[in-house]
């Protein structure tokens, strides 16, 4: 992380080795609405994420989580509130200013180009970097996720859908990022291959200090990597806290409703969706 935030073109202040000591959150998000053609989708959210450690947002499909991230990116313009990065208010700064401050993002679709090989995808995620950074940077990610290393050569239009998942991760962390936005990691994986993407990814990114943003379906095991949770219904924060008190109760009826679990409500939690995809 050090060697690239010290190279980085817009780094925050107090990027690196000292990160988190004692400083301001990560990131801070502070009632924030945003939506489309100014018209407010979420409202009132408000989300922190600390170094080493992961936030999760669930909530029914349409509630707004990707309209979130989009909010945090730079991709959609806040329509009121605030987000910081460490401590630095960076609500108007463009989507590429925050980028180069250090948040990476791997979006729900579109995550990696199908026409290039896995290498290829990998500099693409760090092309902004000097040469001779890159090609660091690529052995340390290609060593994090050694799943890609006999891979590097092959098209991602010829990966698995969980290979593919974590190519999508790997290119986002090219640039080193603090902050790893990763909004639905595991969909269309098998529930195993899933385990696999959010053990490999988020706990790797975790235990090298960064903090992570993610939005998952697989509640129950997003719960169990997870430190804090917010849940979000029709665009409002319907409840916000330490993840653990849910970990062995995870009762999606009471989380996004407010009533009783319906049966099967653990299954909508963690789908087992119909295209399932095995390495
Ligand atoms: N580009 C857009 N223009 C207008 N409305 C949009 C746009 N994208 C999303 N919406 C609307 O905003 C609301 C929230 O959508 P969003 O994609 O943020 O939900 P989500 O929680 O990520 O859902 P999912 O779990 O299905 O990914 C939905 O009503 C959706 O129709
Ligand atoms: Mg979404």
């Amino acid at each position: 992380m050090d060697s690239a935030t010290a190279g980085r073109e817009g780094a925050l202040p107090g990027f690196g080795p000292d990160a988190g000591k004692g400083e301001p959150s990560l990131l801070e998000v502070t009632d924030v609405a945003a939506g489309y053609r100014r018209e407010a989708v979420i409202r009132g959210i408000s989300l922190c994420v600390e170094h080493g450690s992961a936030a999760l947002v669930i909530g029914p499909n349409g509630a707004g989580k990707s309209t979130f991230v989009k909010a945090v990116t730079g991709e959609l313009p806040l329509l009121a509130g605030s987000v910081r990065l460490r401590g630095v208010d960076v609500s108007r700064w463009p989507e590429e200013r925050r980028t180069a401050a250090g948040v990476g993002y791997v979006p729900q679709v579109r995550d990696v180009f199908s026409g290039l090989t896995v290498e290829e995808n990998l500099e693409m995620g760090g092309y902004r970097l000097p040469r001779r950074l890159l090609r660091d940077h690529i052995d340390q990610v290609v060593d994090t996720f050694p799943t890609l290393k006999p891979l590097l050569r092959r098209r991602a239009a010829h990966l698995s859908g969980g290979q593919r998942k974590l190519l999508g991760v790997a290119r986002a962390l090219v640039p080193q990022p603090e902050l790893v936005i990763l909004d639905e990691p595991t969909s269309n994986l098998s529930p195993r291959i899933a385990s696999t993407v959010l053990d490999e990814a988020v706990s790797a990114l975790c235990a090298q200090g960064r903090g992570v943003l993610l939005i998952e379906q697989r509640v129950a095991v997003a719960l169990q990597r997870a430190s804090t949770v917010l849940v979000l219904v029709d665009g409002l924060p319907r409840h916000s806290g330490p993840a653990a008190p849910l970990r062995d109760k995870v009762d999606l009826g009471h989380l996004f409703f407010g009533r009783d679990a319906a049966p099967g409500a653990e299954r909508a939690a963690d789908p087992a969706p119909a295209a399932a995809a095995e390495p």
